[in-house]
């Protein structure tokens, strides 16, 4: 498939719905098999991207076993999600592209945004935007296949402005996606999302690369959010959802419904038993990550606190579905 039929298809399905499409956010022990079937099963986006996965480390003999379970993608995954990398050497990125393409994966996303401290001092994540070097450097090794290569990043490093020498930069690369996290490095997470800044970046693409397709991430809660967005800023193609999902699992619903504790402990039960799946296959997996979602599950119920705490206490999935049980049986 060339670089713009993948991205075409999930663009023109939207826009024959008169919507912009929707992406779960790649994130870091969430976004793996497991859950990304969970929100599929409660309400699917158009677009799920893997948790990001370091480039040396797919093809690196001593790493590459660690990578499985980042890596799998489960059969009935429908639509498959796209793999997203983070590095610093063009040479790293060339071998993982050919690997995660004999994998099955059809697309590839660059991390170039990430604000940790270690990946920071790996020169990788949002240090490639003090270093436009090692990004072209990056952009040119991953396009070392045939499928579509696009980019997730933020405004700058520490400053706002950089915003406009860094993203035409991007865009001159003529990406397929840009996906921008409309904040800097410095900001994290800390600060509202600059959306007073989409115009310009919408101008920014309409000069330099009117093909590329301008996805827009931060702070946006749900479709709704998402669809009002879109329509304030003209010419935004794509919305991606990160920790929208962990207020409301049903985050990409189209027509918002009231969901009963029945349906969350339902989902709750469902993501215990994928995870035993998981597992079965011999996948290297972690119980404890699993349990940052019980949260998601028990908010808003009678004593949710208590059995939020309860469910942290368990060590397997059974634990967790006794919890469930007393839930059921009304003994909170
Ligand atoms: C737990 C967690 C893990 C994350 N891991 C990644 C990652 O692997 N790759 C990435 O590009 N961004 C990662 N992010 C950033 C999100 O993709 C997203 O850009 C950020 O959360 C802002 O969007 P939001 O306000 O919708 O959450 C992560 C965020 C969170 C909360």
């Amino acid at each position: 498939m060339t670089q713009s039929t993948y991205w075409n298809r999930i663009a023109d399905k939207a826009k024959k719905e008169h919507r912009p499409f929707f992406s779960l956010a790649p994130m870091e022990a969430v976004t793996g098999s497991v859950f990304r079937r969970v929100v599929a099963k409660a309400a699917a986006p158009d677009v799920f991207y893997t948790e990001f996965t370091n480039a040396l480390s797919i093809t690196h003999p001593l790493a590459k076993e660690a990578t499985k379970g980042r890596l799998y993608i489960d059969p009935k995954e429908n639509p498959k999600p796209i793999v997203q990398l983070w590095g610093n050497k063009g040479e790293n990125f060339t071998k993982a592209v050919k690997e995660v393409k004999k994998q099955g994966y059809e697309a590839i996303d660059l991390n170039m945004g990430c604000p940790d401290i270690a990946v920071i001092k790996n020169h990788s994540g949002s240090d490639l935007i003090r270093h436009f070097d090692t990004a072209k450097e990056v952009i040119e090794g991953a396009r070392q296949t045939d499928l579509p290569v696009t980019v997730k990043t933020r405004l700058g490093y520490s400053e706002i402005e950089e915003f406009e020498t860094w993203i035409p930069f991007l865009l001159k690369k003529q990406v397929p996606v840009l996906t921008v996290h409309v904040r800097t490095r410095e900001e994290m997470s800390k600060v509202p999302a600059h959306y007073e800044l989409i115009d310009q970046l919408v101008q920014m693409r309409d000069t330099y690369a009117p093909d590329t397709l301008l996805q827009i991430n931060g702070d946006i809660a749900d479709y709704q959010a998402g669809i009002k967005l879109a329509s304030e800023h003209p010419g935004v193609d794509g919305i991606m959802i990160g920790r929208g999902i962990f207020t409301n699992p049903f985050a990409f619903e189209k027509e918002p419904k009231v969901h009963s504790s029945e349906e969350l402990l339902g989902l709750l039960r469902y993501q215990l038993d994928l995870y035993d799946e998981f597992v079965a296959k011999g996948i290297p997996g972690h119980f404890a990550p699993l349990q940052r979602f019980f949260k998601v599950y028990v908010r808003g119920m009678k004593h949710a606190a208590e059995i939020r705490n309860d469910l942290m206490q368990t060590k397997t999935t059974d634990d967790a579905r006794v919890v469930i049980e007393r839930i059921e049986n009304g003994e909170y």
